[in-house]
């Protein structure tokens, strides 16, 4: 069963007469991982305003849980937690004294609750410490468990990792599935990075310009069968092995120099690139994949056989 706890339709959002956010439509289900993909300028953290009711759209509707927040604001807002950027704590006071000042803003949220969110987050050691003694990736975790005091349903966050080390990284993408797999939550997290969606989202939507570009499971983005990557073959004979994979592979042979030659090539092919080029004698001293960029990943899912609706 489909547990759709926001949806957003044709949203419309203009700064001036800049067009920002450009008639935005997608879903978010309980209990996933969310993505939300896009370069520096795209349109993420407007979007994300909005639904976290910072900002006015100029059209279309955001549904939380089934309460359009234009005409039930306070019910839909209900349903919600958000982090945008840092988290605002005080720094003199414990981790466990500003979740108590926050707890006081909801109904209902006791020590118990205080304790059971310090856990989900993984500091329920650490709580007697003053914030200022925390580390960023602390801090973090103390807002996230300030954004699951009140139980959302939808967990909002922009760029969560920025500025995390890669095991404040892992932690994080951790916590984030738990809460999505586990506690049914619907999680979106933004990110221009696709690789740090792939590990953490079980969806991604690609946002560039103001528009979304589609929507994949990481499945669909990960299937390596249907995406083409450049790889660089080390090799001092370049121009042999390209006469080599000419018949099969001549359309995507790249630049030829010293170091070798670059192929674009469906990742599921490599080994047998390999192979072949083994079999006829050439020397291989590696084969290195061309780190894909952002603009790579948007050409693959608009141009690589798959249909945005
Ligand atoms: N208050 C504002 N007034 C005018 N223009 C704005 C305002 N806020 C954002 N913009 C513009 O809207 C566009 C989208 O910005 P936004 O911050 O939503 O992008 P983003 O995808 O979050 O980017 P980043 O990855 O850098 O965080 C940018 O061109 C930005 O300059
Ligand atoms: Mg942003």
């Amino acid at each position: 069963m489909m547990d759709t706890i926001l949806q957003i339709r044709q949203l419309e959002k203009s700064f001036g007469r800049r067009k920002i956010i450009d008639k935005i439509s997608f879903d978010v289900q309980a209990g996933e991982v969310f993505g939300f993909l896009g370069p520096n300028g795209a349109g993420k953290t407007t979007t994300l305003k909005m639904v976290m009711g910072f900002l006015q759209p100029d059209g279309g509707d955001i549904v939380i849980n089934g309460f359009d927040l234009k005409r039930h604001y306070e019910t839909a807002m209900g349903s919600l937690g958000g982090i945008v950027e840092n988290p605002e704590l005080y720094q003199d006071l414990s981790g466990r004294v500003n979740l108590k000042m926050y707890a006081r803003l909801h109904d209902g949220v006791t020590n118990d609750r205080i304790m059971e969110v310090a856990a989900m987050v993984g500091m329920q050691g650490r709580l007697d410490e003053k914030v200022k003694k925390y580390s960023l990736g602390m801090k973090q975790r103390i807002g996230l468990a300030q954004a699951l005091l009140h139980r959302p349903k939808l967990l909002i966050l922009d760029e969560p990792t920025n500025g995390l080390d890669p095991a404040g990284i892992r932690e994080l993408r951790d916590i984030l599935k738990r809460l999505a797999h586990e506690e049914h939550v619907a999680v979106v997290v933004s990110s221009h990075l696709l690789s740090e969606m792939q590990l953490m989202c079980d969806r991604v939507a690609i946002i560039h310009l103001g528009r979304l570009l589609g929507v994949r499971t990481i499945r669909e983005l990960t299937d390596l069968s249907r995406q083409t990557t450049v790889y660089r073959i080390l090799t001092p004979e370049a121009q042999a092995a390209a006469e080599i994979l000419r018949p099969a592979y001549g359309e995507g042979i790249g630049e030829l120099s010293e170091q070798g030659l670059d192929l674009e090539v469906a990742t599921d092919r490599v080994p047998a690139v390999i192979r072949l080029l083994a079999m006829k004698g050439v020397d291989l001293y590696g084969v290195t994949r061309l780190e894909s960029s952002l603009e790579d990943a948007f050409l693959q899912v608009t141009g690589g056989g798959l249909n945005i609706e």
